[in-house]
């Protein structure tokens, strides 16, 4: 299974990824038993695969977005699992031509789970092919050049498509409309990520107290991901600094060094919002204008950065751009501008 390699899974926002972030990890859950909270995502797709494989029918396509690091690739790798098939892997920026895309669906086997990350960011010709090949499981050939060219249909196994992205709203309608399962992923309770990490650490066999893990829980921003990353940053310091047990203590400690604060926000969080308060007035500022001047990728602004200070009231999306909350001016301890009380 050399799809699973990481560069196949490497996405455009390849730094929010742990290095260590592969698909054969251990921790990266198998089956949809291991995989923590999102029940009522779990028990649709639990209905709708054990249908399908009653069936002995591939699995309806699934559409499947939210933030990074929320479970989408683990997902579709547990929906194989579950159904019994193959999974082929890749990626939107990787398919060039429609003869690539070809050259993977030709060779699938029957059933089996085709996963396209990022595919909001299909090249128009692939997308085509995409179309006739998820409705009609045929491929558009074109043989030929010129006036004597001719389009022949090719068959090609049936298939699940799995198409993951963070944003969605760039996934064209004609594609959007072609899937029959849409699974919008949320961020997660801290009762779920204190399951996670209580879960990471078992297999990794980290000692961590029972209130650390819910501190740790707190912290991590509603995403797997970066439950993860600080429980095995927590390790190091336990390890070096503590008695190598992850301890409350060890946690308030941890954080301070890592500059992530009570609500899981890193310096750079902090920075997005005191320019907001401090450059902008508070208010609203584009968020191309803004992504510039903290020096951020517009994309890992919008996809990573956005969704949770948003989730967290912390900044507000209007039509003439980003808005700091008075959330925002206590959390940093900031008086608020007398255009913002007005706004609030
Ligand atoms: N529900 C879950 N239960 C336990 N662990 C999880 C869960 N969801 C995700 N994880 C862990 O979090 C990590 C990140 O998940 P994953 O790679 O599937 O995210 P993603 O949504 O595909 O992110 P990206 O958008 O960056 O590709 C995985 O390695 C996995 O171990
Ligand atoms: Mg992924």
């Amino acid at each position: 299974m050399d799809e699973f390699s990481d560069e196949n899974l490497l996405s455009g926002e390849a730094m929010f990824n742990e290095d260590t972030e592969r698909l054969d990890n251990p921790i990266r859950p198998k089956l949809l038993e291991d995989f923590q909270g999102q029940e009522d995502i779990k028990d649709n797709l639990n209905i709708f695969i054990t249908a399908a494989r009653e069936r002995g029918e591939a699995l309806d396509h699934v559409f499947l977005n939210g933030p990074p690091g929320l479970g989408k690739t683990t997902l579709a790798n547990i929906m194989a699992n579950e159904l019994g098939v193959e999974t082929r892997v890749t990626s939107a920026p990787a398919m060039d031509k429609p003869k690539d895309l070809a050259g993977l669906l030709t060779t699938i086997s029957e059933n089996s789970v085709f996963f396209i990350d990022e595919i909001h960011r299909l090249k128009p010709t692939v997308e085509e092919m995409l179309y006739v090949a998820m409705e009609d499981y045929e491929l558009d050939w074109i043989i030929g050049q010129g006036p004597s060219a001719r389009t022949i249909r090719i068959p090609i196994p049936k298939f699940t498509l799995v198409g993951a992205t963070t944003k969605p709203g760039k996934v064209s309608s004609p594609l959007f409309t072609r899937f029959g399962i849409n699974v919008r992923m949320n961020f997660y309770t801290q009762e779920e990520l204190r399951d996670i990490i209580v879960r990471s650490a078992g297999i990794l066999d980290i000692k961590i107290d029972k209130d650390a893990s819910f501190s740790l829980a707190k912290c991590s921003r509603g995403t797997p991901r970066v439950a993860n990353r600080l429980l095995r940053r927590m390790r190091d310091f336990a390890q070096v600094v503590g008695d190598g047990i992850i301890t409350t203590k060890v946690v308030e400690q941890g954080l301070k060094r890592l500059e992530i604060d009570s609500y899981g926000l890193e310096r750079h969080d902090r920075e997005i919002l005191k320019t907001i308060i401090t450059k902008y007035n508070g208010g609203p500022v584009g968020a191309e204008t803004l992504a510039i001047s903290v020096g951020e990728g517009i994309d890992s602004l919008e996809d990573f950065y956005e969704p949770y200070l948003i989730q967290q009231g912390f900044i507000k999306r209007t039509a003439r751009g980003r808005v700091a909350t008075p959330l925002a001016y206590k959390h940093l301890g900031l008086e608020l501008h007398e255009n913002q009380r007005l706004l609030f």
